[in-house]
C-alpha cells in the first residue's frame, strides 16, 4: 500500500489559512515545506504533493506547479484543461493513492506528501495510508478562516529527523517549531 505523510504549519488557534492564503508570511518556514517536500534519497525517483483546489489555486500563478514534485489535486469541479498538463487531477484522495499504484510510475515515486488544506487534511489522517504529521507549531494567533482537523490519538509525537532543524525557531518576531507525529503501529 502507497503510503504518505502530511505537512502543515499550524498557528495556536488552529488556523492555517485566511482569505484563500497563508495568515503569516515566514520565509524560512515556507523554505522548510519546500526542502521537506523535495527530499529524496533515491534521485531516481519523485515526491508527489497532492493538494486541494483551493490551496492549488493559493498558490501563485508563477510558482505553481511546484517543482521538482510531481503536483496532484483533488476536485471535483474543475476540468483537466483548467490545469497544465503534467499536473494529475482525481475527485477524492483514495482515488488518487489507488490511481497512482496502479501506473508503473507508483515505481518512482519516493514520498507522497499531503499539502492541505482543511479537509483533505482530515481525510488524510483517518486514512490508514498516513504515517508522519510534520508540523510547525507557530507559537502566536493570527485571524484565520480555514483551521487544521483534531489530530486522532493514534499519532504520537516522535523526536526530529535528522533533517529537521531544532528547537524553537523565530522569525520577523513570530516563533515556531518543527514537531512530527507518526502512527502508532
Ligand atoms: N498552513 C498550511 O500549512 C496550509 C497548507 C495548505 C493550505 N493552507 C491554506 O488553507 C486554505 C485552503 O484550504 P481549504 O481547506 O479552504 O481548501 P482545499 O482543501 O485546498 O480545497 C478544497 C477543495 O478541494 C477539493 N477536495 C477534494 N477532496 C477533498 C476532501 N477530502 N476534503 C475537502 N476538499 C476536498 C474540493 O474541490 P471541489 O469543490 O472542486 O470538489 C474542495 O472544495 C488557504 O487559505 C491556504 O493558504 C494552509
Amino acid at each position: 500500500m502507497l503510503k504518505f505523510n502530511l505537512i502543515a504549519a499550524v498557528c495556536e488557534n488552529f488556523g492555517i489559512g485566511f482569505n484563500g492564503d497563508l495568515p503569516w508570511s515566514l520565509k524560512s518556514e515556507y523554505e522548510y515545506f519546500t526542502q521537506t517536500t523535495k527530499r529524496r534519497g533515491d534521485s531516481t525517483k519523485q515526491n508527489v504533493v497532492i493538494m486541494g483546489r483551493i490551496t492549488y489555486l493559493s498558490i501563485p500563478k508563477h510558482q505553481r506547479p511546484l517543482i521538482e514534485r510531481l503536483n496532484v489535486v483533488l476536485s471535483t469541479s474543475m476540468r483537466p484543461n483548467e490545469l497544465p498538463g503534467n499536473v494529475l487531477l482525481f475527485p477524492n484522495l483514495e482515488t488518487a493513492m489507488w490511481r497512482l499504484e496502479q501506473t508503473d510510475f507508483c515505481y518512482k515515486i519516493e514520498t507522497v506528501w499531503i499539502v492541505g488544506g482543511s479537509g483533505v487534511y482530515k481525510e488524510a489522517m483517518f486514512s490508514p495510508r498516513c504515517h508522519r504529521l510534520y508540523i510547525t507549531k507557530i507559537y502566536q494567533q493570527f485571524k484565520c478562516d480555514v483551521y487544521f482537523p483534531e489530530i486522532p490519538t493514534a499519532f504520537k509525537e516522535i523526536g526530529p529527523d535528522p533533517e529537521t532543524p531544532r528547537g524553537v525557531q523565530e522569525e520577523n518576531g513570530v516563533q515556531y517549531e518543527y514537531k512530527i507525529w507518526q502512527k502508532q503501529l
